[in-house]
């Protein structure tokens, strides 16, 4: 059996937004890395982060975090709502991140410790992503070898 297309519809949105993430990431690692645009400019790159982060939270918890899937497999809910209970403390890192850049003190500085912020950042992010990812496929993979 094929999991319904509703679900099918979500979980292919949710894929194209992590997607859509990690491009992001990469592209504000690679400001940070080359220094080739200003802080501003960076700025605004972490802001566009904060506001896909809230939105794509939202779409996970408004969504019934993942409801579909754990319909089929009950046995990881707990590990849903760790995932879940992790949202909150990363909208917080990237509000923090986002007034690193309102308020540069010095440039050489800001580069630096900005760069080390971010990637411990997206470190923890790409973590919980790929947790979420991997979730779903246990989900969906039980629930079609469950009607093989
Ligand atoms: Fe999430
Ligand atoms: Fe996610």
């Amino acid at each position: 059996m094929q999991p319904d297309s509703a679900a099918s519809a979500w979980h292919a949105h949710l894929v194209d937004d992590h997607k859509a993430l990690r491009d992001l990431l990469t592209q504000i690692e690679d400001a940070l890395h080359t220094r080739s645009v200003s802080i501003g400019e960076v700025g605004a790159l972490l802001g566009e982060l904060g506001d896909r982060l809230v939105k794509h939270f939202t779409l996970e918890e408004e969504g019934g975090y993942f409801v579909e899937a754990l319909q089929h497999a009950p046995r990881l809910v707990a590990q849903a709502n760790r995932l879940l209970a992790q949202h909150p403390k990363m909208c917080t890192q990237a509000d923090q991140l986002v007034n690193l850049a309102a308020a540069p003190a010095s440039t050489d500085t800001w580069w630096a410790e900005t760069r080390e912020r971010f990637l411990a950042f997206k470190e923890e992010l790409l973590r919980h992503e790929r947790e979420e990812d991997g979730l779903l496929q246990d989900a969906y993979h039980q629930d079609l070898g469950s009607h093989d």
